[in-house]
């Protein structure tokens, strides 16, 4: 089988814990042309889709917008993306549409080749297709995430993972999914960011949770997004999620890495997730 990714040893070896380019072959698939799509969206369970629009409010602040696609055939959505300013989200391919997440496992099975010691679990494999002149707004993932992107052209703006850029006060509120994973921005940061232009076979991924934005910048966009846990991932999400819960429960004001109350946390989220409540 011929190999889908070209990802260099010092990507793979950086993979999980800070920016990684690589190239994938995702495409060749035949997964991703327009009927193919159509034929995905049209099958696909309501609860695992999410579609959007941005808005302008009168304060000048853009905002999510949620729709809903019923009574829609899968070809009418595809159409109606390309021509407004929309984007649809399919998650947990890995269970609905697994030829889908097959690219991505054989992805992570090609950088555990050559960074074995990486460990990944709990893979949320997405599609997103979006409009030509779609946006995703300034926002952090809880998870580490990895985008591969299929068609179109996007610029993805990465911001330093800082205080300055994302407050703890923020980093808890999307943590306890208290916000939809939106944080305060201004155009000033711009100016601190890392552009990135992303054509088809491009693959991009950051440091957990730093903060992002998405232009598209021409043609119906068409990426896949895996978000996905190693152990130090599970252990810094269990120590904000947990610090949240201390602060907003108990009136707490725990350091945001305090080991002791992390440890405590983790044991407890551990025993949540266990029991389903936490994902
Ligand atoms: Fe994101």
């Amino acid at each position: 089988m011929s190999r889908i990714l070209d990802i260099t040893q010092d990507n793979a070896d950086r993979f999980s814990t800070g920016t990684v380019q690589a190239k994938h072959h995702f495409l060749e698939s035949g997964l991703f042309d327009d009927d193919a799509l159509a034929e995905l969206i049209e099958g696909y369970p309501e609860e695992h889709m999410s579609i959007h629009t941005t808005t302008l409010n009168p304060d000048g602040v853009e905002t999510w917008r949620h729709g809903s696609i019923k009574g829609r055939t899968g070809a009418d959505v595809v159409e109606a993306i390309k021509r407004g300013k929309l984007w649809i989200n399919l998650q947990h391919m890995e269970e609905v549409a697994p030829r889908y997440h097959a690219l991505v496992a054989r992805s992570f099975e090609e950088i555990n080749e050559k960074n074995p010691k990486l460990k990944h679990m709990r893979h949320n494999t997405g599609i997103l297709i979006s409009s030509p002149s779609a946006r995703v707004l300034y926002h952090c993932d809880i998870s580490p995430v990895v985008l591969c992107h299929v068609r179109g052209a996007k610029r993805l703006w990465l911001y330093p993972n800082t205080e300055e850029f994302i407050s703890n006060h923020s980093r808890e509120q999307v943590v306890l999914r208290e916000t939809e994973e939106e944080v305060p921005y201004t155009e000033d940061m711009d100016k601190h960011a890392q552009v990135f232009d992303l054509q088809p076979g491009d693959l991009l991924s950051w440091e957990m949770q730093a903060p992002h934005r998405v232009d598209n910048i021409e043609g119906l966009n068409v990426s896949m997004t895996t978000a996905y846990y190693t152990p130090e991932a599970m252990k810094q999400y269990g120590v904000i999620y947990g610090n949240g819960v201390l602060r907003r429960l108990f009136g707490m004001n725990p350091k945001s890495v305090d080991a002791l109350i992390g440890g405590i946390v983790q044991a407890a989220g551990k025993r949540l997730t266990e029991q389903g409540l936490l994902p």
